[in-house]
C-alpha cells in the first residue's frame, strides 16, 4: 500500500487557535482524507510548540506556570480539533519527554560533529517571532514577519553552521524543482537568502529558561526552531526505542505550513536533516493567509474570528468548504461575514442543496421514488453529460494530486452547476406531461448518477454533506467509493427517499452578516 506523511505545523500555545490556525489543519485534513480514498495509507501529525519566551510570558500574565498554561491550551487545542473532526494520528508536544530527550540528543550530536559551535550573537530581535533579523531583512525597520519593533540584543549563543550545508542546498533545489511550492515562494527563498549566502542560525538562547537545556552547557536552552522543526521525526519515534513509524514515514510527504514560516522549513530543515544524515521531506507546501478586510487578524483590531461559533451556527461542513474554496492555491484569501453568507446561500443552498431536492422531488413525483437502471437508450445531451462529467473527475483528481484545493472545488461545483442546467435544458416537468417515459427515466438516473459522483468528490471535506446525499439517493455502499466514480451505469433500482431533507437551509443575510460580525473579537 503506498503511504502518505502529512504534517501542520506545530502551533504556538500563545493564544486560542483562530481560523487560520483552523485553515492549515482543516487543509492538511483534507489532503489526508483526499489520500485514504484513493488507497493510500495516511499519517497524519499535529501538535503543539511550547517553548519559548512569548509562552513564559503569557503564562506569567495569567498567573500560570508555563506548563499549566500549555497543558490547558493543549486540552483547548484537541477539543477545537475534534469539534473540527480532524482526525489526527499524533498529536505532539515539544515539552514531552519523547521529544525533549530526543532533540537533547540532536544538539549533542550537531555539537560533536562540529556543526554547532559556540559564539556571541548580536542582532535585531523580534520577540513575538523569537527571530533575530539583519537590518537588511527588515521591513521598514520592522519585523518582515509579523510588522512589529524589533529590538537589537547580544548575547552568548550556540550557532549552526548553515554555510557549511548552502551548496548541497543549492544542488537539492536545483535537482528537486517542487521540492517548495508554490513556486514563488521557492523563488523568494532562492533568491532572497540562498544566493546572497546563508547566515548561521543562532540555536540557543540564554535570555530565558522555558525551554530544553543544552545537556553540556545547562544555561543555554534549545532555541525554538531546531526544538519546534525536529518534531516531525520525534514524533515518529526518531532515536528512540521504537522507531517503527520513522521507518515507515519518513521521509514525509508533505510539510503544510504557511507562507510566515517557510523560511525556516525550506532553508533551515533540509540543512538540519542533511546535517543528521536522514533523507529530506519529499515536499513543502507554503499556503496563503487568511486576511480580513481591514488585513491581517489581531486582537488589537478587534477582527479575529474563531471557528467554533461559526461551527456552531453554520455546521462544520460550511465553514470548512468557505475555508478551502476562498484560498487559492498561493494567494492569500479574505473572510467576510458577506463572502461567507453568499456563499452559504448561493453555493450550498442554492446550487448543491437544491439540485438535490429537485432531484429527489422529481423522482418521487414520477416513478415513485425509483430509478430503473442505466437505460438501454440515451440522448445526445445525456451522452454530453456523462462525458463532461468524467472530466471534472479528472480534473478534480489532477487538482487534489497538487493540492489545488480550492480549484478541485470550483471544478465540482461546475459540475453542480452543468447538472442544474441539465434539468432546464431537459425540462422533465415536459417530458413528463408528454409521457415520454424512457426519456424521463434516462434523465432521472443521469441526475442521479450525477449527485453520487459529487457526493464523493466532496467527501474529504464535506463528510456529513456527503453523506446525506449518498443516504437520501440511497446510493449502495460499493458505489460510494472514489473507486467506483468512473462506473457510470451500475445504479440498480434505487429507491430515494421519500422524506428528503434540506442540506442547507437559506440564511436571512443581513441578520446573519451582524451575527457574524458579534463573532469577531
Ligand atoms: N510554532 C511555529 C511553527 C513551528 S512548525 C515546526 C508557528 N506557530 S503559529 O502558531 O504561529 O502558527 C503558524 C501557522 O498557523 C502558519 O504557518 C499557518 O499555517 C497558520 N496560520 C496562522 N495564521 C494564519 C492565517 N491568518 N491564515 C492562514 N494560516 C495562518 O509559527
Amino acid at each position: 500500500m503506498p503511504k502518505f506523511y502529512i504534517t501542520t505545523p506545530i502551533y504556538y500555545p500563545s493564544g486560542k487557535f483562530h481560523i487560520g490556525t483552523a485553515y492549515t489543519t482543516v487543509l492538511a485534513n483534507t489532503i489526508k482524507k483526499y489520500k485514504q480514498a484513493r488507497g493510500y495509507e495516511t499519517y497524519l501529525l499535529t501538535g503543539m510548540d511550547e517553548h519559548g519566551q512569548k509562552i513564559q510570558q503569557v503564562a506569567q500574565k495569567s498567573g500560570k506556570t508555563p506548563q499549566e498554561h500549555v497543558d490547558e491550551m493543549a486540552k483547548e487545542a484537541k477539543k477545537l480539533w475534534s469539534l473540527m473532526e480532524i482526525e489526527y494520528d499524533d498529536f505532539i508536544r515539544t515539552t514531552e519527554p519523547r521529544h525533549e530527550k530526543v532533540v537533547e540528543e540532536i544538539f549533542d550530536k550537531l555539537m560533536k560533529q562540529g556543526d554547532i559551535y559556540l559564539s556571541q550573537y548580536e542582532g535585531l530581535y523580534c520577540m513575538p517571532c523569537e527571530t533575530y533579523f539583519t537590518e537588511t531583512q527588515l521591513v521598514d525597520g520592522k519585523c518582515p514577519d509579523c510588522g512589529r519593533e524589533v529590538k537589537k540584543m547580544k548575547e552568548e549563543s550556540y550557532f549552526f553552521n548553515m554555510k557549511k550545508y548552502a551548496n548541497r542546498l543549492i544542488d537539492f533545489y536545483n535537482e528537486n524543482l517542487n521540492f517548495i511550492t508554490p513556486e514563488s515562494r521557492k523563488n523568494e527563498l532562492f533568491n532572497n537568502f540562498l544566493k546572497p549566502g546563508l547566515e548561521d542560525l543562532c540555536v540557543s538562547r540564554t535570555s530565558f529558561d522555558w525551554g530544553i537545556k543544552v545537556r553540556k552547557d545547562p544555561k543555554h536552552v534549545v532555541y525554538v526552531w531546531l526544538d519546534a522543526l525536529t518534531n516531525y521525526i520525534t514524533a515518529l519515534g526518531y532515536l528512540s526505542e521504537d522507531d517503527t513509524l520513522m521507518k515507515k514515514y519518513w521521509p514525509a510527504d508533505l510539510h503544510l505550513v504557511g507562507k510566515d514560516i517557510i523560511r525556516f522549513h525550506g532553508l533551515y530543515w533540509p540543512i538540519f536533516l542533511m546535517a543528521l544524515d536522514l533523507p529530506l521531506p519529499k515536499q513543502i507546501y507554503a499556503h496563503g493567509f487568511i486576511m480580513m478586510k481591514d488585513g491581517k487578524m489581531s486582537k488589537s483590531k478587534g477582527n479575529v474570528i474563531y471557528p467554533e461559533p461559526l461551527v456552531e451556527r453554520y455546521g462544520l461542513d460550511a465553514v470548512k468548504y468557505f475555508l478551502l474554496r476562498e484560498m487559492s492555491y498561493s494567494q492569500d484569501g479574505t473572510f467576510t461575514p458577506e463572502g461567507f453568507i453568499e456563499r452559504f446561500n448561493f453555493d450550498l443552498c442554492n446550487d448543491l442543496g437544491n439540485l438535490l431536492n429537485r432531484t429527489i422531488g422529481m423522482i418521487n413525483k414520477y416513478f415513485k421514488g425509483e430509478i430503473a437502471n442505466y437505460p438501454t437508450s440515451i440522448s445526445e445531451l445525456d451522452k454530453q453529460v456523462e462525458s463532461y462529467s468524467s472530466g471534472v473527475i479528472h480534473s478534480v483528481e489532477e487538482y487534489m494530486d497538487t493540492y489545488h484545493i480550492s480549484q478541485a472545488i470550483q471544478e465540482t461545483w461546475n459540475l453542480v452547476s452543468r447538472t442544474n442546467k441539465y434539468i432546464d435544458e431537459t425540462a422533465p416537468w415536459v417530458l413528463y406531461k408528454e409521457e415520454k417515459q424512457e426519456e424521463l427515466q434516462s434523465v432521472m438516473y443521469h441526475l442521479v448518477e450525477n449527485l453520487r459522483r459529487i457526493a464523493i468528490l466532496i467527501a474529504p471535506y464535506m463528510e456529513h454533506t456527503s453523506c446525506q446525499i449518498l443516504e437520501q439517493l440511497a446510493i449502495p455502499k460499493e458505489l460510494q467509493t472514489w473507486q467506483s466514480l468512473n462506473k457510470y451505469d451500475q445504479l440498480k433500482n434505487n429507491k430515494v427517499t421519500q422524506t428528503p431533507e434540506v442540506l442547507f437551509a437559506r440564511l436571512e443575510a443581513a441578520e446573519e452578516i451582524e451575527a457574524i460580525k458579534a463573532m469577531m473579537k
